[in-house]
């Protein structure tokens, strides 16, 4: 019996139901999938960044074009730097002189920039417009693409600005992961590492580091893991969907402090995890077999795990008390008492917090 090859998977929230359809070779289908599976029609506008669009835009486009879309495609810088106001503006402008109007909609196709600056976009543009979403990163893949969480860094912090805006659809196509360059391709594992830390430590010895082949088991299981937290709490009101941003306080931190685009975002979380663990060690209990079975595998995935590389203590916890997840000045930190699982904490203090970092250097 053939293995399966591709999986529907719904997400069901209270702004939105809609699935993750995932298949090998479904960049080619976009058009008929759009047309099948929603009632979008007309003009659209394909936002996309300067290194995906060579690879993958001139497929996404006569796709739909066959389908009957009217596409117009606006290509964005690559990097986080793009994930700012000024380059939503251009794309909005964009969008504006090529005729878009309350009946179009947008396709993101890239990595997770894209794809929260396109679903922001969508989110305002004539108070909110539909869009899907064509993840080609393993980040977007496995997580961003999947939850309606979109945005743009502010000089203050990372995603301060942004709507909670569901996709209509997504087309994920594992075949697009070729083409990632290795440190691209690595830094998504962090985000599937987050995944097994929270919900599943059965994951942890499923993840293969340099497999890119059959890719989809893994992409199914982790989009199933998202899709289940933002089912239960889409606005991130009851704490559930905060225990995804493991690793991501002093993650985001990092980004910050040391200048958008100098760390890839899943390398900075790989190193926010490696505090988090430190930190569940230290005042959670997690036992230290525990926090070291985790730190060996981002190591072997090729992530970086020597904290001495992170910026200056002093500066992440200034850069900390800009984050969204400070709240009168008292931080909501996930940690892990045992692997598989995690909780919300107020207990861990910002001289907690630097206790543990830097036990780490
Ligand atoms: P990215 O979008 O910058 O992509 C990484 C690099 O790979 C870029 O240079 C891009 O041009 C290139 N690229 C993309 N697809 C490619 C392909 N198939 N072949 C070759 N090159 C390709 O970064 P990312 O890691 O995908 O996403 C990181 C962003 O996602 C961060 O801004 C982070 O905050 C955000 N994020 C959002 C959520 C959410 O829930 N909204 C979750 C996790 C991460
Ligand atoms: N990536 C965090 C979230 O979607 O909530």
């Amino acid at each position: 019996m053939n293995a399966k090859s591709n999986w529907n998977i719904p997400v069901q929230t209270a702004s939105g139901h809609y699935a993750v359809h995932i298949g090998e070779g479904f960049l080619e289908s976009t058009g008929e999938l759009i047309s099948t599976k929603t009632k979008l029609h007309g003009t659209c506008a394909i936002i996309t960044d300067s290194k995906v669009e060579p690879l993958y835009a001139g497929t996404v486009r006569s796709s739909l074009e066959q389908a009957g879309f009217r596409p117009i495609l606006q290509t964005i810088p690559s990097g986080e730097r793009s994930k700012s106001l000024e380059v939503a503006e251009s794309c909005a402008d964009a969008m504006i002189s090529g005729g878009l109007d309350r009946s179009s909609f947008v396709v993101a196709l890239g990595g997770g920039v894209v794809g929260d600056l396109t679903g922001f976009v969508a989110g305002i543009y004539f108070r909110g417009i539909p869009f899907v979403q064509i993840p080609t990163t393993v980040v977007a893949l496995v997580d961003s693409s999947v939850g309606g969480k979109t945005g743009v860094n502010a000089k203050g912090g990372k995603n301060l600005l942004g709507v909670f805006h569901q996709p209509t659809l997504v087309i994920a196509d594992p075949n697009t992961l070729a083409s990632l360059p290795e440190r691209e391709f690595r830094e998504g594992f962090a985000e599937i590492v987050k995944h097994a830390v929270i919900r599943d430590a059965s994951m942890l010895d499923r993840i293969t580091p340099g497999r890119r082949e059959n890719l989809g088991p893994l992409i199914a299981e982790n989009v199933a893991i998202k899709a289940a937290i933002v089912e239960a709490d889409e606005r991130e009101q009851t704490g559930e969907r905060a225990l995804l941003n493991f690793g991501h306080t002093i993650g985001h931190a990092i980004e910050n402090a040391a200048g958008y685009g100098e760390w890839f975002h899943g390398e900075a979380v790989s190193l926010g995890m490696v505090a988090a663990l430190r930190i569940s060690r230290l005042f959670a209990r997690l036992p230290q077999a525990e926090e070291e079975r985790v730190v060996r595998l981002l190591a072997r995935l090729g992530l970086p795990v020597d904290f001495r590389k992170a910026p200056p203590t002093g500066d992440l916890l200034q850069a900390m008390r800009s984050d969204k997840k400070f709240s009168e000045g008292a931080i909501r930190f996930v940690v892990t008492q045992k692997l598989g699982t995690a909780q919300l904490t107020s207990e861990v203090d910002a001289l907690k917090i630097a206790e543990a970092l830097e036990s780490l250097r």
